[in-house]
């Protein structure tokens, strides 16, 4: 091996369990083979179950959580459509971004770092932009730590008939993020965070009412890769061949949403949030300082501000070298002065937060 192994508690990607691993290495399979095609359709039953969603389009793209973000903006939006993006950290300015460069306008409804976008600022946005066609948001701003309420965005959306697009890539599989009771049309996760799995697969599910927007484009999408229509033939009746099945990939996220099932939604989730409060009060016990809104703080990633004394670069330094732990600094307005903490699927262990804290506590200052 080239390298050690580490504890993985930055923002992703996380620990994988053994048996994901494992799956890793299965034989190699041809994109038709018949037993690739029964394990695609055993991931897509897995999928709902992740997703809470009766959605028969859920399914794996090739490549990591930008490439479902692209996707699920690029089907929807052809140039002059405007899009009303809630943007409260980087991830929500990278989804307006793709909005403009596939030609849309993004009405940017944004809040400050540490906070999230309220229904009432989205009804404003929906009330002078009348005709915008979607409305989307991310759930757990990674930048942030912190996780934007959804169900009364997914209700205001539905009542103005557009779609609403949700950004789980940060807390699937960590959080409660039922997407048909939500009222949410498109939303898109990474493999290499709560899901449990490896980066470089994400998963993507769409009702009807988001497909049969995609359908009534006037031009088709204006990437080829990312044709969602055309990737549903590949995972559908026809199988038409679109790209070769990343095959291990495949396999590896398919046992991590097995061990996903096999654990249980609610107990899963209920885990995310007992680690994510033990690590809180453990970071508090040793005088650090939480950022963020308290009300919407994720259990997933825990946003700290770095100490008074404490070197950003040494602590993160020590903290692999020493202890082989992995933590990440902040992101724009936190640069510098935040450290990110991740746990995550595999990695959302008690062990992993008494383990932290303890090194923590040996390297900190005074
Ligand atoms: C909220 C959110 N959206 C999108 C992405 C992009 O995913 P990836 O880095 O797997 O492409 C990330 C990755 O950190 C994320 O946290």
């Amino acid at each position: 091996m080239s390298h050690e192994p580490r504890v993985l508690l930055g923002p992703g990607p996380s620990n994988v369990h053994p048996r994901v691993f494992q799956a890793m290495i299965s034989p190699i399979l041809g994109y038709l083979d018949p037993d690739f095609l029964l394990a695609m359709d055993e991931t897509m039953a897995r999928l709902r179950y992740l997703f809470q969603t009766r959605n028969e389009f859920s399914v794996t793209l090739p490549g990591t959580g930008m490439a479902a973000m692209e996707a699920a903006v690029c089907n929807v939006v052809e140039p002059g459509d405007e899009i009303v993006v809630g943007i409260h950290g980087f991830f929500g300015q990278r989804m307006a971004e793709i909005v403009e460069r596939h030609g849309g306008t993004a009405v940017r409804v944004e809040v400050e770092f540490g906070q999230v976008v309220g229904v009432d600022q989205i009804e404003k946005a929906l009330d002078e932009h009348p005709s915008a066609k979607m409305v989307g948001v991310v759930h757990g701003e990674t930048s942030s730590g912190i996780g934007q309420p959804l169900a009364e965005i997914g209700k205001l959306v539905r009542e103005r008939d557009k779609l609403f697009l949700v950004d789980t890539v940060c807390s699937l599989g960590g959080a409660h993020i039922p997407v048909d009771e939500f009222l949410i049309d498109i939303c898109y996760s990474g493999g290499q965070k709560c899901i449990g799995g490896p980066a470089g697969i994400s998963c993507i599910t769409l009702n009807e009412r988001a497909q049969e927007v995609v359908q009534a484009r006037s031009k088709p999408v204006d990437t080829w890769y990312l044709d969602l229509m055309l990737i549903k033939k590949y995972w559908f009746a026809d199988r038409v061949y679109h790209h070769t099945a990343p095959g291990p990939m495949v396999f590896a996220l398919k046992e991590a949403l097995g061990i996903i099932q096999e654990e249980g939604l609610e107990k899963r989730v209920a885990r995310h949030n007992k680690v994510g409060d033990l690590l809180k009060e453990g970071l508090t016990d040793l005088g650090l300082e939480l950022f963020g809104d308290p009300a919407n703080r994720l259990s997933m990633l825990t946003c700290v501000m770095i100490p008074e004394g404490a070197d950003d670069a040494t602590v993160r330094g020590r903290l692999l070298k020493e202890f082989g732990i992995e933590i990440v600094g902040g992101f724009g307005p936190l640069k510098g002065k935040a450290w990110r903490i991740g746990l995550m699927g595999y990695s959302a262990s008690e062990r992993n937060v008494h383990y932290l804290l303890a090194a923590l506590k040996e390297i900190l200052p005074g």
